[in-house]
């Protein structure tokens, strides 16, 4: 069984396809101990708690320096140990620290086709207003493990959508979601959960 933390910031529909997909036999093997969220008002927690499970909030804000921020939020997934944790609208950057302790053990979500529209100042919306701003024909998403570097480790899995005529950022948000992050987030968790999913030589790769 692989215990789960998901760390989240704000509407927590990614969240919620993953708990759906648990509780639909999609994602197997996989036990969600805790969600983590550096914003008390966000509607994840609210998800979170509907299926019993224990919401955390941890703010940079909560603490006098980024480095005590770091050394706390460290500590807490050190206490709750877990096997994975799955970014998931997660918009607070991963301590070097966490990063280094749990190798090959963060995933996150990213509403772009890596390597265009990521890395600093791309997240949420803004990376659609880019994406539309740039004229781009094709847009997706991406599924990585969380290396030291802003949206670089390795790729798991990901998905292109159409850009269609006449969007805005919330519409061409909604498809992104709809069409590539709930399907491919899920499926990355179950994967890594059967042992399908291996790291070699900095590359994700299937066995
Ligand atoms: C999602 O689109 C996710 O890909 C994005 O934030 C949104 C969260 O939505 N993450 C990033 O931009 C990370 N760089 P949700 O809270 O409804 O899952």
């Amino acid at each position: 069984m692989l215990r789960i933390v998901v760390c989240v910031s704000g509407g927590g529909t990614n969240l919620q396809a993953i708990m759906d997909a648990e509780r639909q036999g999609r994602i197997t093997n996989t036990e969600m101990i805790a969600v983590i969220s550096n914003n008390a008002k966000a509607k994840a927690l609210e998800r979170a708690a509907a299926r019993n499970i224990p919401g955390i909030v941890m703010s940079p804000k909560g603490y006098p320096d980024r480095e005590a921020f770091n050394a706390a939020f460290t500590e807490k997934m050190r206490e709750l140990a877990p096997d994975l944790i799955v970014l998931a609208g997660f918009l607070v950057r991963i301590p070097p620290q966490m990063v280094a302790e749990f190798s090959n053990r963060i995933v996150n979500i990213h509403p772009s086709l890596i390597p265009s529209f990521c890395g600093v100042g791309y997240y949420g919306l803004k990376v659609h207003e880019k994406v539309l701003e740039r004229g781009v024909k094709v847009t997706g998403a991406t599924v990585h493990f969380v290396n030291e570097g802003m949206d670089e480790g390795p790729i798991i899995a990901q998905k292109a959508v159409y850009v269609e005529e006449g969007d805005t950022p919330e519409t061409l948000q909604r498809r992104v979601m709809e069409q590539a992050e709930w399907v491919l987030l899920p499926k990355a968790i179950d994967d890594i959960a059967n042992g399908r999913i291996a790291v070699r030589d900095g590359r994700a790769v299937s066995c």
